[in-house]
């Protein structure tokens, strides 16, 4: 959820904070002497700890659980991903070259699109091209680089369509690809029903909590089959987004729960630009990162100096992970006074095990800093050699056992006292630590994105514009429209179509300014007109526009039928395609309604057909906005009898002739989505949709689900100044039973107006109005 992710399980945290659980996933540092202290994580840990059977720990297929350290979260849309073709080679490589690969990947196809029609969760997956099959590939592709399978959960997802308890599709389908387990969105825990769904399919996958596994009841049993989870080890701040940190490091309850620390958490705080204190966090807990950068469609990417830190910590984790020294452990003391100065910043754990000790240090400090530890007497006996792992040194104690040890900046380190030398990890951690981080740009960016250029249509004569078109004349036109995004920030003060939560927010249920549409710093969520320097969810522009034609009525399902009669179209994949025809035909009844489960370029080749193409979003707005400014096209307040009552399917056109529009434009709010613009970055590209559909579903917190924040179904955008952003991949993923199109076309007495880019000029520049 939202997504959470849903993380949006950070909404949720907002609220379940109050109960006492998402905030619970640390405990906090000494207050008292660090052995009393230690001495009290020790009695809570022999309490609780047999209350859970540890069977997910005793299964051998899943001791990849423990050290899978690295995670990302990634839309099966984005483009290093899929575009045009699968390519997860492309994405891996990539993400190997930016921050030294992954252990898992969650793959999550759901929402941000889910809810525009009643395909379920589980309908996403079988929707990308190739469906199933495809991701059984995928999954493959994916083994072959050793990195494990996740696949997305919503719980909330129960009014979409039905197909029968959760956990058996999850189970039945995770199987058939190959899949290794999943993500349970918004979920603090996962119910028993979810593992014995494997079980009894002889599958065992694992299961991984959002919420990250700490119950709300201090009923720890779900520990004992959920061995991953998520960690979200801070408070969130005031925008409900993004996570402020203790300064000392908490402790990871979920892994300290275990007495040999076999839980692993992958510490989440996507909306950071600054990744190095959940890093550190996890690294000194020996936990995974979730390193999640295409956050619904958005591009938060990892600085290089917050990639190059992963990357160091991670290579130091997988060591220690194989060597099952931070898991699997005799011991875990952490805050390990030896090697701790809280003075200068520096944080440590000390993992034992048999005849090893390993130190992993952070310096939470914004300045480099040296420490003295004093080795432990039993490992500076004869045949114990001591390593500075980060600089891949030897290091020799000085009188009493002490070794100092320089830290960068925001860095950490690793000392190690073994028999054993890590000769191939010492080397590459010289040659890694031979560049201080700091020589790393810690700089955050936004990725730009371009409007795609939309080629001229023929050019119509206005004087007699065909009879299915109306002429919108020349005129200046204030376009001003924000994007309904859930997360991604709001700024009130760029906020003219009142979209953010000002004075609180209202949980979901509610028709506005649910919880998600929060201030938070910039992100550039939404999209970027070709006149604006980079991506905003608010827009606002003077336009010249017109003189321009638009369809009065929305391209129905007789009219689609006529054209494939006509053009002889038949789509390569035909997946969910014109899914609601029957036996090729439209059903009786059915002629004079919308066409929809048709993709986005096949609306394209429909309008190019007839010599005319997709109208800009800004020209769709003014065709049912006219020059006032009016939140709907029948005025400025909400009428229930100009619009389609709530409903599933698209009704006939033309029905409630009260929402036409001042232009005499039917069917603008509330029948069905309608396409207009599309947008593309290197990683995603998007469609803007206009006017909503009938259908309108709400978040379940039935079981297996629990309280949500917000409505995280995909929302609607009725008013005239909203817009929402529907994300593309391929036709068959596209389309959906609540989304049809009309077409557009320009006019030989006049240009172009100034934002339509005419046939060949696709850099985007201004075309000078005459
Ligand atoms: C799966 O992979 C095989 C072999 O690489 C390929 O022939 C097939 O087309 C792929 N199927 C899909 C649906 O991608
Ligand atoms: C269960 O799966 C394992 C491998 O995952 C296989 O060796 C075993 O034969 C399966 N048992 C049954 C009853 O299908
Ligand atoms: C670590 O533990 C795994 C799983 O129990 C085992 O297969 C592996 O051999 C161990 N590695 C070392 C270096 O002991
Ligand atoms: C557009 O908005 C500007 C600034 O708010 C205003 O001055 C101008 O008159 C408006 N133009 C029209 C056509 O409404
Ligand atoms: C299909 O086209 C043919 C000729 O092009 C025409 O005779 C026929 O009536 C058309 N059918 C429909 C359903 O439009």
């Amino acid at each position: 959820m939202a997504r959470a992710s849903l993380g949006l399980l950070l909404l949720f945290l907002g609220r379940s904070l109050g109960r006492g659980c998402w905030d619970s996933e640390t405990f906090a540092t000494p207050k008292q002497s660090h052995s009393e202290w230690l001495a009290e994580l020790k009695s809570w840990r022999e309490g609780h700890s047999k209350r859970y059977q540890a069977d997910a720990y005793k299964d051998p297929t899943l001791t990849w659980t423990r050290t899978s350290y690295v995670q990302p979260q990634i839309h099966l849309y984005d483009r290093f991903l899929f575009d045009g073709s699968w390519t997860p080679e492309r994405y891996l490589d990539d993400l190997e070259h930016r921050y030294g690969g992954i252990d898992s990947v969650l793959i999550w196809p759901t929402y941000t699109n889910i809810g525009i029609d009643d395909r379920n969760q589980f309908d996403y997956f079988r929707a990308v091209p190739g469906g199933l099959k495809a991701l059984t590939n995928l999954t493959a592709s994916f083994h072959k680089r050793k990195v494990k399978v996740l696949w997305a959960y919503n719980p909330w997802d129960q009014a979409t369509r039905d197909e029968g308890r959760h956990w058996d599709v999850l189970a039945t389908l995770l199987k058939a690809t190959g899949g290794d387990g999943f993500n349970g969105d918004t979920m603090t825990t996962i119910p028993l029903e979810f593992w014995e769904a494997g079980a009894n399919r002889n599958f065992t996958f694992a299961l991984e909590p959002e919420g990250g596994g700490v119950p709300c009841d201090d009923d720890f049993s779900s520990a004992g089959w959920t061995p991953l989870g998520w960690g979200y080890f801070g408070q969130k701040r005031a925008d409900r987004m993004t996570m402020k940190y203790d300064y000392e490091p908490g402790v990871d309850k979920m892994k300290w729960l275990d007495p040999r620390g076999r839980h692993l958490t992958h510490v989440c705080d996507r909306w950071s630009k600054s990744r190095a204190a959940a890093i550190q966090l996890a690294f000194f807990n020996g936990d995974g990162y979730e390193s999640w950068e295409n956050i619904w469609g958005l591009y938060n990417q990892l600085t290089d100096r917050d990639a190059e830190l992963l990357r160091r910590s991670a290579t130091l984790l997988r060591w220690a992970g194989q060597r099952n020294l931070s898991h699997d452990f005799d011991e875990w003391v952490p805050h390990a006074p030896e090697a701790t100065d809280a003075s200068k910043g520096i944080f440590a754990s000390r993992f034992e095990k048999a005849k090893e000790a390993l130190w992993f240090l952070v310096n939470k400090g914004k300045e480099d800093a040296e420490i003295k530890v004093r080795i432990p007497e039993p490992y500076l006996a004869e045949g114990f050699e001591i390593f500075d792992l980060y600089h891949g040194k030897k290091v020799s104690p000085e009188t009493e056992g002490v070794v100092e040890l320089g830290i960068e900046a925001s860095g950490i380190s690793a000392l190690l006292a073994t028999q054993e030398p890590p000769r191939a990890l010492l080397e590459r951690m010289r040659k890694l630590s031979s560049t201080r981080l700091a020589e790393f740009s810690d700089l955050w960016h936004v990725l730009p994105q371009k409007m795609d250029p939309r080629p001229s249509s023929k050019i119509f004569d206005s004087s007699s514009p065909p009879p299915e078109m109306v002429l919108l004349p020349r005129m200046e036109f204030n376009f001003s429209s924000s994007g309904t995004e859930f997360e991604g920030g709001c700024d009130p003060a760029e906020d003219d179509n009142e979209i953010c939560c000002r004075d609180g927010c209202v949980e979901h249920g509610a028709p506005s300014c649910q919880c998600g549409l929060v201030q938070l710093e910039y992100f550039g969520v939404d999209v970027q007109f070709p006149w604006e320097d980079r991506p905003g969810r608010n827009h606002r522009k003077a336009l010249d526009l017109g003189p321009v034609l638009l369809d009065r009525d929305l391209v129905t399902n007789a009219d689609y039928l006529r054209y494939l009669n006509a053009s002889g179209y038949s789509p390569v994949d035909n997946f969910n395609f014109l899914k609601h025809w029957q036996t090729g035909r439209p059903k009786p009844g059915d002629e004079q309604k919308p066409v929809v489960n048709i993709g986005f370029e096949e609306a394209e080749r429909y309008c190019r057909f007839y010599g005319k193409r997709l109208p800009h979003s800004y020209e769709w707005q003014l065709a049912a906005q006219g020059p006032d400014g009016r939140k709907y096209p029948w005025g400025d307040h909400w009428d229930p009898s100009a619009v389609p009552p709530p409903g599933h399917d698209p009704e006939s056109i033309r029905k409630h002739e009260k929402g036409t529009s001042v232009f005499g434009v039917h069917d603008l709010i509330g029948n069905v989505w309608q396409y207009t613009d599309s947008f593309r970055d290197e990683h995603t590209r998007a469609v803007l949709l206009r006017g909503s559909s009938r259908y309108n579903p709400q978040v379940s917190e039935a079981f297996p689900s629990l309280h949500q924040s917000v409505n995280w179904y995909f929302p609607p955008a009725r008013e005239l100044n909203k817009h929402s952003k529907y994300f593309l991949m391929s036709e068959s993923y596209e389309r959906a039973g609540t989304l049809g199109f009309r077409c557009a076309g320009d006019v030989a007495n006049g240009a172009p107006a100034p934002y339509h880019y005419r046939n060949g000029e696709e850099n985007h520049k201004e075309v000078q109005f005459v």
